[in-house]
């Protein structure tokens, strides 16, 4: 009988997907709340066949060169900028990611930073918890209106989609997006979405929301310059990753006003986070929790496992990244 494949879970995860892969491989579990740098990753990985990974191990050409005997890369994050993917393939390597079954959860929360960044939700409350409120005001954190503005999406993939349908049916929100492609008429119709070139998007949005995966060719998207072309009264929210926005510009836009206020989950060297960003009042600063509910983070580590399962059983991957 030929031995069960082995793969090693390269992070804290629920305790019944391990259950669930152990039940079809062998399972070496990172039990420690900590994330293992590259080579510490390499030396753990040897003689594994397949790794369980999210969206922070570094999966580059030179993991994959000396991990001869790897099969599949299996990740429970939609993003994959972690992962060199031409390398993994150019070794016969199965990559894999979580699309899909986050798009709602990572809407909601997308939607809901845009409100607090429009709203001044969190920035009202920290006024409030330093006891500094003595009384109302005619102007006192007045924001900027969600319902009836213009929402502009920076990215129109899935996530993208999610987020315009809850400003259009939801906030009766005029949507226009950027994206590389089109969107086919029938998906744009019910939403009244505009496809725009990028000035138009940056010049008209009462609220832009960034969903755009990051690249060589999104890195810094938006930065001093297309900060420039913003509302003074307009918002920015990043749910995207970290590096697409210049946090340093984006700090200095705050701090003098060129955009009224942002929202970010994601940063350029997460989890560290930009000084001047923690200097300035106008944002809301979450730590990458965009798709972090039981429910769905539970739905993207079983399909990170399946698609270990099903590669390493020798059938096709249920959500493969192509190169
Ligand atoms: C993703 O799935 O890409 C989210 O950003 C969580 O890492």
């Amino acid at each position: 009988m030929n031995p069960k494949p082995r793969v090693l879970i390269a992070r804290q995860i629920f305790p019944e997907i391990v259950e669930r892969l152990r039940r079809h491989v062998d399972v070496t579990t990172n039990d420690a709340p900590v994330d293992w740098p590259r080579d510490e990753l390499i030396a753990r990985l040897q003689g594994h066949d397949g790794v369980f990974v999210a969206a922070t191990e570094p999966i580059d050409a030179t993991l994959v060169a000396a991990c001869p005997q790897l099969k599949a890369v299996c990740s429970m994050a939609v993003g994959y900028n972690n992962i060199d993917v031409a390398a993994c393939s150019a070794r016969g390597i199965t990559v894999t990611n979580a699309p899909d079954v986050l798009t709602d959860t990572t809407a909601d929360f997308g939607f809901a930073l845009m409100l607090a960044a429009a709203r001044r939700i969190t920035e009202s409350e920290h006024f409030l918890r330093s006891g500094r409120w003595q009384r109302w005001s005619h102007d006192f954190f007045c924001g900027a209106d969600v319902h009836a503005a213009t929402l502009g999406i920076l990215g129109m993939g899935r996530i993208g989609q999610a987020i315009a349908r809850r400003g259009a049916l939801g906030f009766d929100m005029k949507v226009i997006y950027h994206n590389r492609s089109r969107l086919a008429p029938e998906l744009e119709a019910p939403l009244g979405a505009r496809w725009v070139d990028k000035e138009t998007l940056l010049r008209e949005a009462d609220h832009l929301v960034i969903v755009v995966p990051y690249s060589k060719a999104s890195h810094h998207a938006i930065g001093a310059a297309e900060l420039a072309l913003m509302k003074p009264t307009a918002t920015l929210t990043n749910v995207a990753r970290g590096g697409v926005v210049d946090d340093a510009a984006l700090a200095q836009a705050l701090r003098e006003r060129k955009i009224a206020a942002a929202a970010l989950d994601v940063f350029e060297g997460e989890p560290e986070v930009h000084a001047a960003l923690l200097a300035v009042p106008n944002i809301v600063l979450t730590p990458h929790i965009a798709s972090a509910t039981v429910a769905t983070r539970t739905k993207m580590a079983l399909l990170a496992a399946d698609n270990l399962i099903a590669v390493l059983h020798g059938r096709a991957p249920l959500t493969p990244v192509k190169a």
